[in-house]
């Protein structure tokens, strides 16, 4: 399996903090955001990452690269030596493609496309600015519930927020498996509706793992919600010949992309190692 990471955005909501160092780069303990996002991944059996950047964020190609010098910095202090061993390890499993244009989700997931010709197995999404705490990483949680319920499917994390909320997410609507309260099978899905107009207050949360066959529905999305390429409206076609389930992780999404979120997440995550 692999999996894709849009990390394109300019991180607008978290300026001038994130003019020089991308969102994704903030740190979370010893490690930026994007690192514990591939390190999910990765426990979720993810054997490659591709993560859609821009070249306006040269760090984060910088942050996954192997440079020489810092063992010979290091040569006294083995534990730290390890730590950055460890992310040239993880770099081995990383591919860049950048997304010249910002153009929404949906756009970001597509240049990906290239490197997915021939894949008929599910594609892991883990948004760059989404951490989730949980007991067993969020996205490993889901994708084995995936295979155990329905494995020919496409699936979104969501979560339950307050109803005055909603307007900020993509929204869910479905019906609960009588056998898992944690899963729907979905009716419907839309993209940052109206508090008034939300079918319901569970909300994607920026996890999924989508059938390869998403490539060709986002190939003629057209623009919607702001005006960009959602998501979240090519998923809502897919379901044409592709079920969509839910599955409402246990665990808790933080959300690093703007300031009182981030906040939030440094005072909750605490200094978990790992
Ligand atoms: C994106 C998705 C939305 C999802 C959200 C989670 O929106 O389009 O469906 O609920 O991430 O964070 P964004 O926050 O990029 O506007």
């Amino acid at each position: 399996m692999k999996a894709i990471i849009p990390a394109a955005g300019y991180g607008t909501r978290f300026l001038p903090a994130t003019k020089v160092v991308p969102k994704e780069l903030l740190p979370v303990g010893a490690k930026p955001a994007i690192q514990w996002i591939v390190e999910e991944a990765l426990a979720a059996g993810a054997d490659e990452v591709v993560i859609v950047t821009s070249p306006d964020k040269p760090a984060l190609r910088r942050h996954f690269s192997v440079e020489p010098i810092w063992h010979e910095r290091l040569r006294n202090k083995p534990e730290i030596d390890a730590a950055i061993s460890h992310v040239e390890a993880l770099s081995r499993k990383i591919r860049f493609v950048d997304q010249m244009e910002q153009r929404g989700l949906g756009h970001a997931v597509l240049q990906a496309a290239s490197l997915f010709k021939g894949t008929s197995e599910p594609i892991l999404i883990l948004l760059g600015d989404a951490l989730v705490n949980s007991p067993v990483p969020c996205a490993q949680e889901m994708a084995s519930v995936a295979r155990q319920i329905a494995p020919d499917a496409s699936w979104v994390g969501v979560e339950r927020v307050p109803r005055d909320q909603v307007y900020r997410y993509g929204v869910v609507a479905g019906t609960h498996l009588p056998e898992n309260d944690r899963v729907l099978r979905l009716t419907g899905l839309v993209e940052k509706p109206a508090v008034a107009d939300a079918p319901s207050d569970l909300v994607i949360a920026g996890r999924y793992l989508l059938q390869p066959a998403i490539f060709t529905w986002l190939q003629s999305q057209k623009p919607g919600t702001g005006g960009e390429i959602q998501l979240t409206d090519a998923i809502l076609r897919s379901m044409a010949d592709t079920p969509v389930y839910a599955y409402r992780y246990p665990g808790k999404r933080h959300d690093i992309g703007r300031p009182e979120g981030y906040l939030k997440t440094l005072n909750e995550w605490g200094c978990v190692e790992g």
